[in-house]
């Protein structure tokens, strides 16, 4: 059996050029609207994060407006891609792996859907033990090595991390770095979304290689950007039971 609402996948810097674009839809939300992209021959929608030509940074995203407008589609869950510094030795530049916790460095985010009301969300497993296991298993079939149970750490960017940022959440048990990944989670979680994130090691955090660019991240991201698509369809197809 298949079935009809599609899987929202939310994809990050370097792998936008790997998706179809051709075929827009805007979905009003009430956070603003925003545009999706259906995808001709799986059951999934995508949403650049950074807009379509990347020109949205992470700090102006409207991580709101991106989750309501999945959840009005129907979506229960969601793929989202995400470059990462690495601070773990054992997850090395060109890895993919699956974040298992969060630590929220952001600090000016509109980070909630209940501004207005007395609700608080459990939070102790962030992202979809099911959503995971349905990318675990389509890397096993295509024979992709998908570390499990990192620690991403999110900052607010723009810019990069200092040394001794790096030195710090590696200290309070941080494996990866990035940018996007909260509220997205959170906004996910809120909405009782099912959420998962591929993390791309684009480079070793600030301090443990001399510098880091956007350049080096947006190529290595896009030399993975192929087989992140293929993982991501694979776990489409085992989650809305379209599986061949
Ligand atoms: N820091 C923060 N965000 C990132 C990095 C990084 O080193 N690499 C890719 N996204």
């Amino acid at each position: 059996m298949t079935r009809s609402t599609p899987v929202g996948v939310i994809i990050g810097t370097g792998v936008t050029g790997h998706f179809d674009l051709s075929r827009p839809k805007n979905v009003k939300s009430a956070f603003g609207s925003v545009t999706v992209y259906e995808q001709a021959a799986e059951r999934y929608v995508v949403i650049p994060r950074h807009g379509a030509e990347h020109k949205v940074p992470p700090h102006a995203i409207n991580y709101r407006a991106n989750i309501a407008a999945l959840e009005r589609l129907g979506t229960k869950e969601v793929i989202a891609t995400s470059a990462v510094g690495s601070m773990n030795r054992g997850f090395v530049v060109g890895g993919l792996g699956l974040a298992e916790q969060f630590i929220d460095f952001t600090r000016r985010r509109e980070v909630t859907f209940f501004g207005d009301e007395v609700r608080h969300t459990d939070m102790t497993n962030p992202y979809s033990r099911r959503v995971n296991e349905a990318l675990a298993s389509a890397a096993m079939k295509l024979g992709v090595k998908l570390r499990a149970g990192l620690v991403y750490v999110c900052t607010d960017g723009p810019r990069f991390e200092t040394a001794a940022e790096i030195k710090m959440y590696r200290k309070l048990g941080g494996d990866v770095v990035g940018m996007t990944g909260v509220p997205e989670v959170v906004l996910a979680k809120e909405k009782g979304i099912d959420y998962s994130s591929v993390l791309v090691a684009t480079n070793w955090a600030a301090g443990m290689q001399p510098a880091v660019s956007h350049e080096e991240v947006s190529k290595v991201m896009e030399g993975a950007g192929k087989l992140v698509k293929r993982l991501i369809e694979g776990a489409v197809r085992g989650l809305t039971g379209d599986e061949r």
